[in-house]
């Protein structure tokens, strides 16, 4: 049942702020600023103890756990990255005791990460799951983990799920982050923070004949930019993979540091470059980005926080804080890829050559 909306993947988009209202919930503990995630069977001497925090997962959950990484980085401060499960798995990687692994997936069912998961656990590792599908096949085989509650998603392409994905994430690094050296007062900033995205997703959400003229105006493009840096870098590579998936428009993703190290060469008025400027510590390096795409007649979109002078287009998003700014950065373009998709006939809810979960090698 679509519910009045035209395809599973706008429903789903629509339904981001109640799905994040719902991984939220019951979960924050306001007098002592932390959350409480009940199925991570992580006692606070076994949190303390975690040296490296590795995430695996496919595609957009690759992604939202890019940004997981992040957030646990700068919440907990624990070294932690993510790897795409599929490469993982085949280059004999060192299993480290000391590594807390978090294999992230929507369905629970994607074979190369439930078979990273299978090898991690034959070598003893311990292996946390951020699933979506109660228990599915990634979920039981995991020593623990959460579930990022947001409902049954049906289209092919991952919207609700990729978002509340990086939300329990949060919640985890905020976990361990009060665990270990987190304050009060940043606990109880990030809870606050959290507290205002499901309003903010709505605020985005009214934006949406904005953003329709914008996929007109770029609907055109055989090939786009995203860039990002840092925190947005992932939320670049997510809307990129978005695009491809269902407008079949080539896409790629650079972290904006990166652009003078060759893409740079590819700027034109024919490549589009879509920016993602949060108001952060990074703003000038990414100002100074769309300055070098503009001296080269490079058409930019950018999602920022305040209009943007270089600019041809800004999507004005609301302001969280920083560790959070991503989730929300990464709304609009989700209706962008979408709108674009629309615009050019696509079958949005079931793009060709993919299936939604892939549960072969
Ligand atoms: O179910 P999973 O999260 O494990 O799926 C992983 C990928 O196959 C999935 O995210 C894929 O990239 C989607 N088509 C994204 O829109």
């Amino acid at each position: 049942d679509m519910g009045g909306h035209d395809t599973y993947m706008h429903k789903e988009i629509c339904e981001q702020p109640d799905a994040v209202d719902r991984v939220l919930r019951g979960r924050i503990d306001d007098r002592f600023s932390t959350v409480h995630l009940g199925g991570l069977n992580l006692d606070a001497r076994e949190a303390r103890s975690i040296r490296r925090v590795k995430i695996l997962g496919c595609g957009t959950s690759y992604h939202a756990g890019l940004i997981g990484a992040g957030l646990i980085e700068s919440l907990a401060r624990i070294p932690a990255d993510a790897e795409p499960a599929s490469e993982f798995r085949y280059r004999n990687p060192v299993v480290d005791p000391d590594t807390l692994y978090v294999a992230v997936s929507q369905s629970g069912e994607t074979y190369d990460v439930l078979a990273a998961v299978q090898e991690l656990k034959r070598k003893g590792a311990r292996v946390l799951g951020v699933v979506n599908v109660v228990g599915s096949a990634i979920a039981r085989e995991a020593d623990g983990g959460t579930y990022v509650h947001a409902g049954p998603e049906v289209c092919v392409v991952s919207t609700k799920c990729f978002t509340n994905t990086v939300v329990a994430f949060a919640l985890l690094a905020l976990h361990l982050g009060r665990i270990r050296d987190l304050s009060v007062s940043d606990g109880k900033r990030i809870i606050e923070g959290l507290r205002r995205l499901p309003a903010q997703i709505s605020e985005i959400l009214t934006m949406e004949d904005e953003i329709k003229k914008l996929a007109k105006e770029y609907a055109d493009a055989k090939s786009m930019m995203f860039i990002g840096r840092v925190r947005g870098y992932p939320v670049a590579l997510e809307a990129s993979l978005k695009l491809k998936e269902i407008s079949y428009i080539h896409a790629e993703a650079y972290p904006a540091s990166e652009l003078k190290h060759g893409p740079l060469a590819l700027i034109e008025p024919a490549l589009p470059t879509v920016a993602i400027v949060p108001d952060d510590d990074l703003l000038e390096k990414n100002r100074a980005a769309l300055e070098e795409i503009k001296a080269r007649s490079g058409r930019i979109l950018a999602v920022a926080h305040q209009e943007q002078e270089k600019a041809d287009h800004t999507i004005v998003v609301p302001k969280n804080e920083d560790e959070l700014d991503a989730i929300l950065m990464g709304i609009p373009l989700q209706l962008l890829a979408y709108h674009t998709a629309l615009e050019l006939g696509r079958d949005i809810d079931k793009p060709r050559n993919l299936a939604k979960s892939v549960t072969v090698e």
